[in-house]
């Protein structure tokens, strides 16, 4: 503990927390969930901006920051002078004259960068085109409660593995110790991104690889991971999209290829029918509703070592 500092950082994406960071994290994460911890945030505000749709990610924040003592406040482009062309550069030094952090979810993880560098309060990636860290933090803490560990864990991730939910997966699983295996399309696009793999194996304690083959990927899989195959922001692929990834879903067939007590786990918002079927998301195995608890959980652990909690 003693070489680790959180208060000020910004959250952008888990290649910048270290291993032993990110475990302590979790475990504060936990000790919340226990209601061990006396720090809190009073009085503190976290913006919360929002340039695409939330369920989980405004609730889980705002909730938090209530269940912390402080305040979470929303806002969105269209209600904003963003909306209206202000720059991400201005906006971020105007709200941190006026909160002790910003929560931000944007269409391209360029954006997050500019708000994060003129920022003067932490900044934290609610989601972006390439990254969402507060998600996956949120699966390794189920992970973690589940089956009592993540190192030496396989992990396998069907579907689309050049967005942010499999980027998020791949860096954060890999660094604590479990082999992460993404199964995609043998398209370009579909791939992960070459600079977001090369640092996730640069960092990586576990191994990381791509089976294009869904079968011979879930062999032996701990954890089974999907997300929808048509992300915010890409509805116009959407037909290209449901026919080239539709060898990817979720069944019962395949689930039955990994071990026996595997766990089902999606980000939601899930699309049964296409990237998973009922069976499997509503069936026994499935754990898709305690990380949607765990968002808060582990969010609230990230806000009050950045934002400075005290007794
Ligand atoms: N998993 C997740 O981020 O959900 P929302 O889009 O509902 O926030
Ligand atoms: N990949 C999805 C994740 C939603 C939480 C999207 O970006 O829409």
């Amino acid at each position: 503990m003693a070489t680790m500092k959180f208060k000020g950082r910004h959250f952008l994406t888990m290649l910048d927390y270290s291993r032993e960071e990110l475990e302590y994290l979790l475990e504060l994460a936990l000790k919340m969930k226990k209601g061990q911890e006396k720090r809190n945030l009073n009085g503190k505000t976290l913006a919360m901006l929002f340039q695409k749709s939330s369920t989980r990610t405004r609730m889980s924040f705002e909730a938090g920051m209530t269940r912390l003592g402080g305040h979470g406040m929303f806002l969105d482009m269209k209600n904003t002078q963003l909306g209206r062309g202000e720059t991400v550069a201005d906006t971020a030094r105007t709200m941190s004259r006026y909160v002790e952090g910003i929560m931000a979810r944007l269409n391209d993880h360029k954006d997050i960068e500019e708000m994060a560098k003129y920022a003067t309060v932490p900044v934290i990636n609610a989601l972006t085109d390439m990254h969402h860290p507060c998600q996956t933090m949120a699966d390794m803490l189920t992970v973690k409660e589940k089956k009592g560990k993540i190192a030496g864990l396989k992990v396998v991730y069907l579907g689309d593995c050049g967005f942010n939910m499999f980027h998020s997966t791949m860096i954060g699983f890999s660094k604590l110790g479990a082999d992460v295996v993404g199964s995609c399309p043998n398209i370009e696009s579909y791939n992960p991104k070459a600079p977001i793999l090369e640092a996730a194996k640069k960092q990586a304690v576990g191994k990381i690889t791509i089976e294009h083959d869904p079968k011979k990927a879930v062999v032996g899989a701990d954890v089974i991971y999907t997300d929808v195959w048509v992300s915010m922001g890409q509805d116009e692929e959407k037909a290209k999209r449901l026919s080239e990834l539709k060898n990817y879903q979720v069944n019962e067939a395949l689930f039955k290829l990994a071990k026996p007590d595997a766990i089902f786990m999606h980000c939601l918002p899930a699309h049964r029918g296409e990237e998973v079927t009922a069976g499997v998301i509503d069936g026994k195995q499935s754990v898709v509703f305690d990380e949607a608890e765990n968002r808060l959980w582990a969010q609230n652990a990230i806000l009050l070592e950045l934002m400075g909690g005290k007794e």
